[in-house]
Order: structure tokens, then C-alpha cells, then sequence
């Protein structure tokens, strides 16, 4: 598969995937959600592995300024997928409204999103390799 294809491919299957993590947390269906939310992380790690190998393919300095504000950009939605985890553990613990993480939950996706479009950004504006 190449680098194009494979993120094309799990950026997909990864926003499919946090769709249905939405919708089993609306359900209160706890046992999906949590299944679905693995998964989800499996698809989203396999989607940053070919954005990295894609990246090879292209000289990213060369897209100017949108290069260090996707890399910003990718750090910040890597570790803002803790709150989810961290507000989701607290939910079932009872420790937090399920409400507030689920608003948590899909600043986290937008974010993501943002990220996805600066990538395509970063990708269009380079030169290839
Ligand atoms: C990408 C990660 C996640 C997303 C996008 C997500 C999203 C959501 C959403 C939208 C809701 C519904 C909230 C509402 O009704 O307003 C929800 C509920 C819930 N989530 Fe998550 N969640 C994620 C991760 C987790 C994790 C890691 C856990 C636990 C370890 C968790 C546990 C729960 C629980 C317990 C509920 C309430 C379900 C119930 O009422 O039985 N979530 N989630």
C-alpha cells in the first residue's frame, strides 16, 4: 500500500470510527463504546504511521509556515486525546457529568479535524521528493 493510500485510507476509517464512539456514548452503550474507542485509537495510530511515511515523500520545509503549524498542530491533538481517557475514567467513576466529557470528547474530534486539514495544507503546499 502506499503512504497516500494507507492515510487516506485509516484518516477514514479513524473519523468513521470516532463517529460510532460518539453514538455508543449518546446510547449509554458502555461496553461498545469502550471497544470502539480502541479501535479508534488502533486507526488513528496507523493513520500518524503513513502520514509520517508520506511525509518522506516531500521536502515539508519547502510549504513555508504551515510546516511548524501542522507539526503544532499534530502535538496538541496527540496528548489532548488524554482528556477523553482522563474524563472517561472519570465518568464511569462518577466523578464527572458524562455530559462534560462528551463535550470534551468532540472538542478533541474537531481538533483532529483542524489537524487533518493543515496536513492536507502542509501536503499540498510542499515540493515532492
Ligand atoms: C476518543 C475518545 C472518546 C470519545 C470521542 C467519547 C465520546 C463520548 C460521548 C460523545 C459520550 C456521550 C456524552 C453525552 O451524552 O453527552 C460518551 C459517554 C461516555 N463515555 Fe466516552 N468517549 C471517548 C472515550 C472514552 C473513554 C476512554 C472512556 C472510559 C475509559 C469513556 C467512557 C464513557 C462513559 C462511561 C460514558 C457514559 C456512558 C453511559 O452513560 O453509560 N469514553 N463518550
Amino acid at each position: 500500500m502506499t503512504a497516500a493510500t494507507g492515510f487516506g485510507l485509516f484518516l477514514v476509517v479513524t473519523l468513521i470510527l470516532l463517529g460510532a464512539v460518539v453514538v455508543t456514548g449518546k446510547r449509554s452503550l458502555r461496553r461498545r463504546h469502550l471497544t470502539l474507542v480502541v479501535l479508534a485509537f488502533v486507526g488513528l495510530g496507523l493513520a500518524i504511521y503513513y502520514a509520517e511515511k508520506l511525509g518522506e515523500e516531500y521536502d515539508l520545509k519547502s510549504a513555508g509556515r504551515i510546516f511548524p503549524v501542522h507539526l503544532a498542530f499534530a502535538q496538541i491533538t496527540v496528548y489532548a486525546y488524554l482528556l477523553p481517557v482522563i474524563t472517561g475514567i472519570m465518568t464511569i467513576k462518577a466523578k464527572c457529568k458524562r455530559t462534560t466529557h462528551g463535550r470534551v470528547a468532540v472538542a478533541v474530534i474537531l481538533l483532529t479535524v483542524v489537524t487533518a486539514v493543515t496536513g492536507l495544507w502542509l501536503v499540498l503546499a510542499a515540493t515532492p521528493l
